[in-house]
């Protein structure tokens, strides 16, 4: 369990403290994540003013080059992704700040030049710098990199904060979550621990956080009184690109439900915390992902379908199925595409099927959560030829189109009383006109102040491992075909097989 935070009312709220001095060093510095995301993120903060007023950043990786290669490498990488072109003068003294350290992680001389780095930038500044080490490296290293930072006595500071971010995959099972959590806090404390699910960092994502509990109205019906069914999408155009290393051992339900999908599950099922600081947001998903029961090797079947893309088209080409992308083994049976039906056993939700699916090569990107009321008791404008009275839903839209949307029953203008849905719309687009930050630069601002909230506790990753590794297990004992579904369509046909009886998918 979580230890105890020491809770700052000021981080509850709104405002913010300000943060520490801080080092922030990036494991993997010359990896893809660094490259596009965190490189980039950095920049975006220093522009916007948010990094604080003394920061440095050390990266660590393999190549064996000199700091001025890094920091030109870092140049491209910010000019390339930034979410806004790069301000010269930000730039460079962000730039002036980076050095570079390399070395295998396995290394202990790696380890003693870090800490003479981290050592060298305290004196210069006469101050003792919090430290963030971001662990952005393939997850064989994350055990290897933790016990190292204990051995050189890195991984506390008697002046300062310590802190780790380690990215995801956290396991890849629960007996993996579990023994990385042993081992991660055999060396440091929970509350130095920062477990990455970029999702937490999305506005949208954020924004459910707002929506139903900075709104009374929602809650009296939240509820399986008033709430049919409820759909949480993760749609993607795209197939698998370069990862097949990575994905054919991971698959759709280790890649995107056992984090994400789960994640956007809980907010939307919690109960509202006391407040708003990291362990109470958390105690409450936590109790969330308790209520699901992992289901038994006989359920998974009725549960669950899984299927894999076959040739087709995006975005006007014809595409390759799975089976025929670089990398992949021609007898994987890796699922590129899953959905489930899960339930959320408690007061609030028991009944309610919550149907959760994602998939690679689907006919768009959306990510959305649909939330079917049930219809109206009874229909008295029946006999006057209403046709299509829909109940009501709710979208949450996290990507793209970010919004909320709500669907109403309106009378068509005219003579006779006819009624169809029209939408009640929020948009980000409109409402705000500001450019949302990235969620990495959320998170690592997040890091940087250690405020856990919008990371996974060591309790939490197991619970979505329990209710995944079970459907994992069953699937491996099976050896039937796998299910198809040609690239650049919504899916395969058996995933209807889920749904009750006048329930639907929406269109993808
Ligand atoms: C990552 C997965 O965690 O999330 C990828 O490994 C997936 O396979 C990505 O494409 C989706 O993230 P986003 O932000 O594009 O929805």
């Amino acid at each position: 369990m979580a230890v105890a935070e020491q809770e700052n009312p000021l981080v509850q709220g709104l405002e913010r403290l300000p943060v520490h001095p801080t080092t922030l060093v990036i494991f993997g510095g010359t990896g893809d994540l660094a490259h596009r995301k965190l490189l980039p993120a950095v920049y975006n903060l220093a522009h916007d003013g948010s990094l604080p007023e003394r920061f440095n950043l050390i990266a660590v990786s393999r190549s064996d080059i000199a700091h001025d290669d890094y920091r030109a490498m870092a140049r491209e990488s910010i000019t390339q992704y930034s979410r806004t072109p790069p301000d010269e003068q930000v730039l460079s003294k962000l730039l002036e700040r980076v050095r570079y350290v390399p070395g295998t992680f396995d290394v202990d001389s790696l380890f003693a030049q870090l800490g003479e780095e981290l050592k060298q930038f305290d004196e210069e500044a006469g101050i003792v710098f919090n430290r963030v080490f971001y662990l952005s490296t393939a997850p064989q290293f994350f055990t290897l990199i933790v016990g190292k930072l204990g051995e050189h006595a890195l991984s506390h500071c008697e002046d300062a904060e310590v802190r780790v971010v380690i990215e995801k995959p956290f396991g890849t099972s629960l007996a993996e979550a579990r023994e990385l959590n042993r081992e991660v806090l055999s060396v440091l404390d929970e509350r130095q621990v920062f477990r990455i699910d970029h999702y937490l960092g999305k506005e949208t994502v954020q924004n459910m956080l707002a929506f139903r509990f900075a709104n009374g109205m929602f809650e009296p019906i939240w509820n399986r009184n008033f709430i049919d069914y409820v759909q949480i999408t993760a749609a993607e155009d795209l197939g698998i690109g370069r990862r097949a290393g990575y994905y054919d051992h991971a698959g759709a339900l280790r890649d995107l439900v056992q984090n994400h999908m789960l994640q956007l599950l809980t907010l939307l099922c919690m109960e509202p915390p006391v407040t708003f600081s990291a362990n109470d947001v958390r105690d409450e998903k936590v109790k969330v992902l308790h209520a699901i029961h992992p289901p038994t090797a006989e359920a998974v079947p009725q549960i669950t379908v899984r299927a894999q893309y076959t040739a087709g088209m995006a975005e006007g080409k014809e595409v390759p199925g799975y089976l025929d992308e670089e990398g992949v083994p021609d007898d994987s049976r890796t699922e590129t595409y899953v959905a489930l039906r899960l339930e959320v056993d408690n007061w609030r939700w028991a009944g309610v099927p919550i149907y959760v699916r994602t998939g690679k090569r689907l006919a768009r990107k959306v990510t959305e959560i649909a939330v079917q009321l049930k219809p109206v008791p009874h229909l008295a404008f029946q006999a006057e030829g209403s046709v299509g009275v829909q109940p009501n839903q709710l979208i949450m839209t996290m990507q793209p189109n970010e919004g909320v949307s709500l669907s109403l029953g309106a009378k068509i203008p005219g003579t006779r009383m006819r009624i169809r849905p029209v939408n009640m719309e929020f948009l980000y687009g409109t409402a705000f006109l500001s450019q949302s930050p990235e969620a990495y630069e959320r998170l690592i601002m997040d890091a940087m102040r250690g405020d856990a909230t919008l990371f996974t506790r060591d309790d939490e990753v197991e619970a979505q491992w329990r209710i995944c590794d079970p459907i994992l297990q069953a699937w491996a004992s099976e050896d039937g075909a796998l299910p198809t579904y040609p690239a650049g369509t919504s899916g395969p046909a058996e995933a209807n097989r889920l749904l009750a009886d006048g329930q639907r998918w929406r269109t993808i």
